[in-house]
């Protein structure tokens, strides 16, 4: 294929630490070498990309760069024999985004190990409103229940719940039948929650517990967390015994305040979530469950739609805590 003109979001270094961002034209030989060349359909915003969007050198280590962790869309031109043109694919993590052009640009080239079939069930836009937030909840249900948690066992906490992962575990989790109660966010969204399927709103303060006892009642049956922190000790503190606990993200803290008590004198089990650098026969089993028993009816409650020209804007709302659900960037737009 002829070189194409695409367009692109750029985060570059204006001087020591601060970083602009503007829509800038790019070509296809700009792209990495790579097995797969795909005009990226849609992307969506995750809590990573805004670090990489900000000049987070923890995620980014090089600028000028292209952000997006995710990437849907159809695929040019293939080096691989699993992959041909016209087939439409989704592509999360791995390196993408990171230091690899990402999906905030019109077309990604990417190693062939990266990129997943769109499993039946799910369009290209679809498949991003879930994006790597959703395939998180899904990898984060899928170990509560491959360690033995029902419906029957009581009521399992999810926090984080006006963003992505925990929007999404709330919905999963309430359409395949358990109870949920959900942590609030700083501003109110209990309408918000509900609609998703919270039974129960938990007010943020009543999340974290001041008293400092090493077990509190035994309340959860097991919980999705994705803030860490407080929010995260005071969790494993309130699960009853042998509840399942998940861990995946940092959005309060990247500490963790606590003993061993829940675990040794309940047999809390506390799971650890990596959506980067997990394994393609579980990814595909995770997109699987996505695209089928999992999907989640309350997806469009939760999306906010906008065009390559409003992701600056998007980003800037999503730094300023000022949005919930997903955000989705239509690339063809
Ligand atoms: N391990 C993995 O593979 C993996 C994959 C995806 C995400 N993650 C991690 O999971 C976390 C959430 O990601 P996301 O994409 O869902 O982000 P998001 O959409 O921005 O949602 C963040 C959520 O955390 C809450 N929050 C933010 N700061 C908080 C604080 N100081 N105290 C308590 N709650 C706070 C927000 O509540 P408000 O409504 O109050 O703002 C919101 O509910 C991030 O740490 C991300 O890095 C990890």
């Amino acid at each position: 294929m002829a070189p194409v003109t695409f367009k692109a979001l750029m985060v570059e270094e204006a001087d020591q630490g601060r970083f602009t961002r503007r829509i800038v034209e790019r070509s296809t030989t700009d792209l990495p070498p790579g097995d797969v060349l795909v005009r990226v359909a849609y992307s969506s915003i995750n809590y990573k990309d805004v670090l990489s969007a900000t000049g987070n050198r923890g995620v980014t280590r090089r600028y000028p760069h292209t952000p997006g962790i995710d990437a849907a869309g159809v695929v040019e031109e293939s080096d691989s024999e699993r992959f041909h043109p016209g087939d439409a694919v989704i592509v999360t993590s791995y390196d993408l985004g990171m230091n690899t052009a990402g999906g905030f640009g019109q077309f990604i080239r990417v190693p062939a190990e990266w990129v997943v079939p769109l499993p039946a069930g799910l369009t290209l836009r679809e498949s991003m409103i879930y994006g790597t937030a959703g395939f998180t909840a899904a990898l984060s249900i899928l170990a509560l229940v491959e360690n033995g948690l029902t419906p029957a066992a009581g009521e399992v906490l999810v926090s984080g719940a006006t963003g992505g992962v925990g929007g999404l575990a709330v919905a999963m989790l309430s359409n395949i039948g358990f109870r949920v109660a959900a942590i609030n966010g700083h501003v109110d969204q209990s309408g918000y929650l509900g609609q998703l399927g919270a039974g129960r709103i938990i007010a943020p303060e009543e999340a974290i517990d001041g008293s400092g006892r090493a077990l509190l009642k035994a309340v959860w049956a097991g919980s999705v967390d994705s803030v860490g922190g407080e929010v995260l000790a005071t969790t494993l503190k309130s699960t009853a015994p042998y509840g399942v606990v998940t861990c995946c993200g940092n959005a309060a803290s990247a500490e963790l305040p606590i003993n061993v008590y829940p675990f040794i004198l309940r047999g809390v089990r506390l799971i650890g979530i990596d959506s980067q650098n997990c394994p393609m026969p579980l990814r595909r089993k995770a997109w699987e469950m996505i695209a089928g028993a999992w999907k989640v009816k309350q997806a469009e409650a939760m999306v906010e739609e906008v065009p390559l020209a409003g992701l600056d804007e998007a980003i800037e709302k999503m730094v300023a805590r000022r949005r919930k659900g997903r955000t989705i960037i239509n690339l063809q737009q």
